[in-house]
C-alpha cells in the first residue's frame, strides 16, 4: 500500500472494520460449532430438547414455583441444560445433592452471584471461597456464636416483635365494631417491616430505626436489593442506563453511610464492653492464631451481606408461616396452647427454644417455602458428582423445593403437616434432602439467629392475635431470588386472653 494511502481515513476506518468483522465472525462460527456440554458426562441426561443456540434462555424468566425447571428437577434426579453455550447441571437427589453443597471442589459459587457481588461487594463471605472465605467466616462466625446471639441479639427481637405487633393492634384489630371482620392486610409487608427493623437494630446497635442515617440505609437496602433479585430475572436491566446508574448511586450511598457507622464505632471501642451489635463484634473479633482483623470495607460488605441475606429470607418465611397456620385451624389451636401454656412471662431462648410444636411448624414452612429455592454452585475444578464426571467451571444447581416435595420422603408433599418432623418421623429423612439452610461448611451462617428471630415473633403475634384468611384475596408469589409471596392478605382478630 503506498504511504498517501495508508494516511486517508477512510483506509484505517475500513480496515478497523475488517479486522472486527473478521474476529466477529470468528466468534460466532466458534460459537456455533462450540458443544455446550463439554466436560459433562454425557450419561447425564437432557431432560427436553433444547435449541443448540439458545438452550433453556427461553424458559426464562421462570414463574415460581410451576417453573418448568421444578418440574423437570421433579422428574430426573440430575439433568444437564445449557444457556447459550453455558453448561448447568440440575440435581434433585439428596446423596449427589450432598457431593455438590459438601464439597470443597465445589465451593465456589455459581457466575449468576456475580450479580449479588456487585451489591453485598466482592469480600461479602455469601460471595468468596477458598482461603478467602476461610479467613473472613473464621472471625464473622464469631459474631453468631450462640451466646452472642442469645444474650445480645433476642432481647432486641423481642422487644421489636411486640412492638410491631402493638402496631398492628392499633392498625387492624377486627373486633373493633367500625371495621369488621372484613379488614384484611399484607401479612407479608408486616413481616419484612418486623424483619427490616431487627436486623437493623442488631446490624448497628440502635434502639429504633427512626433516625435519618438509618432510614436512608434502610431505603438503598430496600432498592438496592430489589434490583439485584430483579437482575437474574430480566438480564437487560443490566443495559438500561437510568438503573445503571439509580443502582450505582444506591450503592455508594449505602456504603458511605455505613462507612460513617463503622468509623464511630470504632472510636468508640474501647468504651463498648460487650457485643451487642454486629459492628461491634466484627471490630473486636480476631484471629488469634494469625492476630488478623476485619478491615473496614470488609465489615460492610458483611453489614450488606447481612441485611440482603437475612431479612428477606426471615420475613418471607414468617409470612408463609402465618399464612400456612391460618389455612389449618387444628395446627392454630395446638400453637395457642403451647404459647399460652407459658403464660406471660419473658421471652428467654430456652422459653423459645422449649416450644416443640412451633419449631416444627417452622421446619414444615420451610420445607413447603424455601427461600432458597436453589442453590447454585461453580466447579472450580474437575471432580464427580455420584458416579458422573464434571469439568471445571460447570454451573451446578440443587433444586431445593425438588427436593422438599420429593413423595418419597414427605408423602402427600402438598400437605401442610408440621408432624413429619416430630422425633420419629424425622428419622426417614436424609440429612441432604432437606436444605432449607444449605448444610455443611457453607451452610448459612444466620441459622440460628433466624430461627430465634422467627419464633419471637411468632410467639409475640400469636399471644395478641390469631388469622383468619381473606376468603376474596388470591396469593401470588414473586419471582425473585427467593420465594416472595406477595399479597398474603390476612385477617386479625384480637384475642381476649383470659
Ligand atoms: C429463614 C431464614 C434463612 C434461610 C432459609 C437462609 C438460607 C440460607 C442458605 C440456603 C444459604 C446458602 C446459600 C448458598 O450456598 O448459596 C445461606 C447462606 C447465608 N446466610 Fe442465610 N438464611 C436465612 C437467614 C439468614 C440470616 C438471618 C442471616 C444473617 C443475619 C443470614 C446470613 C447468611 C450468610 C452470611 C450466608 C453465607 C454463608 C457462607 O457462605 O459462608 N441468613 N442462607
Amino acid at each position: 500500500m503506498d504511504s498517501q494511502l495508508l494516511q486517508q481515513p477512510a483506509v484505517w476506518i475500513a480496515t478497523a472494520a475488517a479486522t472486527a468483522a473478521s474476529v466477529v465472525g470468528y466468534k460466532i462460527i466458534k460459537f456455533t460449532k462450540a458443544d455446550a456440554y463439554e466436560g459433562v458426562d454425557e450419561r447425564i441426561p437432557t431432560p427436553a430438547p433444547l435449541s443448540n443456540y439458545l438452550g433453556a434462555i427461553p424458559y426464562l424468566p421462570a414463574e415460581f414455583p410451576s417453573s418448568v425447571f421444578h418440574r423437570w428437577s421433579a422428574m430426573l434426579p440430575i439433568y444437564k441444560i445449557h444457556f447459550f453455550k453455558l453448561p448447568m447441571v440440575g440435581i434433585s437427589d439428596h446423596q449427589l445433592a450432598k457431593d455438590i453443597i459438601n464439597s470443597g471442589s465445589f465451593d465456589e459459587k455459581h457466575k449468576a452471584y456475580d450479580l449479588i457481588s456487585r451489591f453485598v461487594g466482592s469480600k461479602s463471605i455469601l460471595i468468596t471461597y477458598g482461603e478467602e472465605w476461610k479467613k473472613t467466616h473464621k472471625l464473622v462466625a464469631q459474631t453468631f456464636n450462640v451466646a452472642n446471639i442469645e444474650k445480645n441479639f433476642l432481647p432486641t427481637m423481642v422487644r421489636t416483635a411486640e412492638i410491631h405487633a402493638e402496631r398492628l393492634a392499633e392498625k387492624y384489630a377486627s373486633n373493633r365494631p367500625s371495621v369488621g371482620s372484613m379488614t384484611s392486610f399484607d401479612i407479608d409487608k408486616c413481616t419484612v417491616a418486623v424483619a427490616l427493623d431487627i436486623i437493623a437494630k442488631t446490624v448497628f446497635g440502635v434502639d429504633n430505626t427512626e433516625a435519618e442515617n438509618i432510614q436512608t440505609i434502610l431505603h438503598c437496602m430496600e432498592q438496592g436489593a430489589f434490583e439485584t433479585q430483579r437482575r437474574f430475572y430480566s438480564p437487560f436491566r443490566l443495559y438500561n442506563p437510568w438503573l445503571l446508574w439509580k443502582h450505582n448511586r444506591n450503592i455508594s450511598t449505602l456504603r458511605s453511610e455505613i462507612r460513617k457507622i463503622v468509623g464511630e464505632r470504632k472510636d468508640q471501642l474501647d468504651e463498648i464492653q460487650d457485643t451487642r451489635d454486629f459492628i461491634a463484634s466484627m471490630l473486636k473479633a480476631r484471629d488469634d492464631e494469625t492476630g488478623h482483623l476485619l478491615d473496614e470495607e470488609t465489615i460492610i460488605d458483611q453489614c450488606i451481606t447481612f441485611f440482603f441475606a437475612g431479612h428477606d429470607t426471615s420475613a418471607h418465611t414468617l409470612a408463609w408461616a402465618f399464612y400456612l397456620i391460618s389455612r389449618h385451624p387444628e395446627v392454630e389451636a395446638k400453637l395457642l396452647r403451647e404459647i399460652d401454656a407459658l403464660g406471660d412471662v419473658e421471652l428467654t431462648a430456652l422459653r423459645l427454644n422449649g416450644l416443640k410444636y412451633l419449631n416444627l411448624i417452622i421446619k414444615e414452612t420451610l420445607r413447603m417455602y424455601p427461600p432458597g429455592p436453589a442453590i447454585s454452585r461453580n466447579t472450580n475444578r474437575k471432580g464427580k458428582i455420584g458416579q458422573y464426571d464434571i469439568n471445571k467451571d460447570v454451573g451446578c444447581s440443587v433444586h431445593v423445593l425438588a427436593m422438599h416435595y420429593n413423595e418419597q420422603y414427605f408423602p402427600n408433599p402438598t400437605r401442610f403437616d408440621p408432624e413429619r418432623f416430630n422425633e420419629e418421623n424425622v428419622k426417614n429423612i436424609p440429612p441432604f434432602q432437606y436444605i432449607p439452610f444449605a448444610k455443611g461448611e457453607r451452610s448459612c451462617i444466620g441459622q440460628k439467629f433466624a430461627l430465634l428471630e422467627m419464633k419471637a415473633v411468632l410467639v409475640a403475634f400469636y399471644r395478641k392475635f390469631t388469622f383468619t384468611p381473606d376468603p376474596w384475596a388470591s396469593l401470588k408469589i414473586d419471582a425473585m431470588i427467593t420465594l416472595q409471596p406477595t399479597a398474603v392478605r390476612l385477617i386479625a382478630k384480637e384475642r381476649i386472653l383470659k
